[in-house]
């Protein structure tokens, strides 16, 4: 019998019985964790999933593997690294955590000597970084740093030049520090985005271009290499992975935008989650239910796409975010000992921003042919100060496409009937600060924790983006034979 028998013979009632055959199913399965309340009684869990997912999670030792984690030890096998992202926010091993304090100090004293004006007047932070070191601070910027208004933000991250000129077009060079942010400093995009910078501001006269440079690497060596003054790198950890890197002096950015104080509140959320995941019982405990809902729906109902939508502007960048997070964590298909994984790994991602997503692709949501769990996101409190109509109907139509998707319609019309008991969860924050935000985004990263571990799959390495990478650099040096099909566009676009 596998560990999975169980789960796998769980039956699928309707949500509406579900419902009906429990009236403390609401409470059952929703909870206030910092700030954020968790609704997941519109999911298929029961009381007989949980405790069959609890019995999986002792068997894949979750709490053994997690408290590893948090101690420091190797538990990223395949890189032979410990795994360091929470020691960022004060939960790890004491070394791991002495050791991120310090590089923040040396990140909050060049953030001192910025606001003392040892550059001269800045306005405008021009970041360049992709993937991991671009998505963190470009959501956290985006959500919060508009109360601020501290400093004008682009953080560019796509090789294509255009990103870069659009930047320029915004900026002043003579105003602007360029911060470039790659864990490795090697990532081509990057390191080609950073270049152009430079010669943007030396084309303007800027008197030495490199002084206006601050690096955010887990490579300091490479940076200073490159010409960066070491006083102007801001080290992180090896250990933290890029995803899960914007606790890090990759979230610098963000920390200059916000102001140290909010940063730090935002760590202290994340940290405050920390301990609910570590402290928490698993019928109880966020991250975990989550989890499991993920994996009643890709194991049990086979589903292969996940949605979350975000209902409110400010967290618009949320999904594709969590696209990466999620898709690059667990888009696995060998587990920790490198055998075939054997069913499916992590969902496609995908979502939006609510209400837009609605006349777009919500259709499909209540009537297509796939089973799509989908996610809500929202906050209390509004982000405008316009009449209350604005965030009272966003707020509305968020809950009332929970309530439809369950409920459907039957009419007499089959184009018009709603098949209903589609799943979906809700997370309503009280309101968007720094600590409601550091909360969720440590919420989202334990969640792929415990979807990892119950698959048996290393969460924390990412080879799979490596081969493009290396043919797309064997083929700019001219060395590498494609097939017939790649030889020919490369010959149309005139790049051989
Ligand atoms: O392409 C994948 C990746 O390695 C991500 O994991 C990472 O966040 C991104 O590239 C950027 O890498 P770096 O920070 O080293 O430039």
């Amino acid at each position: 019998m596998s560990d999975w028998t169980a789960i796998e013979a769980l039956p699928s009632p309707r949500l509406t019985e579900l419902f009906e055959a429990d009236p403390a199913r609401l409470d059952t399965f929703s909870l206030d964790v910092a700030g954020l309340h968790f609704d997941w009684s519109k999911t298929h869990l029961t009381r007989e999933a949980v405790a069959a997912f609890a019995a999986l999670a002792k068997a894949k030792d979750l709490a053994g593997r997690r408290d590893a984690m948090f101690a420091g030890e190797h538990v990223n096998v395949t890189e032979d690294r410990p795994v360091e992202h929470t020691a960022e926010r004060g939960e790890g091993n004491p070394e791991s955590v002495s050791r991120a304090r310090h590089y923040q100090a040396r990140m909050r004293a060049l953030i001192d000597a910025i606001e003392a004006d040892a550059f001269g007047p800045v306005r405008h932070i021009l970041h360049v970084g992709i993937g991991g070191s671009a998505l963190g601070p470009d959501l956290i910027v985006d959500a919060l740093g508009r109360e601020a208004d501290r400093y004008d933000v682009a953080i560019v991250s796509n090789v294509d030049g255009v990103a870069l000129e659009d930047a320029f077009e915004r900026f002043d060079p003579a105003a602007t520090l360029l911060v470039i942010a790659s864990k490795t400093f090697t990532t081509t995009e990057t390191m080609l985005n950073a270049n152009s910078a430079i010669a943007w501001m030396t084309e303007h006269d800027v008197d030495d271009p490199y002084g206006r440079v601050i690096a955010l690497t887990a490579s300091p060596e490479k940076a200073v290499e490159w010409g960066v003054d070491e006083t102007r790198v801001l080290p992180f950890s090896e250990g933290v992975g890029g995803r899960y890197s914007l606790w890090s002096s990759i979230g610098f950015p963000a920390a200059l935008a916000l102001g140290w104080d909010r940063f730090e509140e935002l760590l202290e959320g994340a940290a405050e989650m920390d301990r609910h995941f570590r402290l928490a019982a698993l019928h109880e405990n966020a991250p975990a239910l989550a989890a499991f809902a993920d994996l009643y729906y890709t194991q049990v109902r086979h589903a292969e796409t996940r949605a979350p939508f975000a209902y409110d502007q400010r967290l618009r960048l949320l999904p594709s975010y969590l696209q990466q997070l999620e898709m690059e964590s667990n888009g696995k298909s060998v587990t920790v000992d490198g055998q075939p994984v054997g069913r499916p790994t992590a969902a496609i991602t995908w979502g939006g921003v609510g209400t837009d997503a609605q006349h777009a692709v919500f259709q499909l949501l209540h009537q297509g042919t796939h089973l799509v769990p989908v996610e809500f996101i929202a906050v209390i409190e509004a982000g405008d100060t316009l009449a209350e109509d604005h965030h009272r109907q966003l707020l509305l139509n968020a809950f009332a496409q929970g309530a439809a998707l369950m409920k459907g319609k039957q009419v007499d019309d089959p184009a018009r009937s709603y098949s209903g008991d589609r799943p979906s969860s809700t997370i309503l924050l009280d309101m968007l600060d720094a600590r409601t935000l550091g909360a969720l985004i440590a919420f989202y990263e334990q969640r792929v924790f415990v979807n990892g571990i119950l698959l048996g799959i290393n969460s924390f390495d990412q080879f799979g983006v490596e081969l493009g990478k290396e043919m797309a650099k064997a083929a700019d040096q001219g060395g590498q034979e494609f097939d017939p099909s790649t030889t020919d566009l490369i010959r149309r676009a005139g790049l051989n």
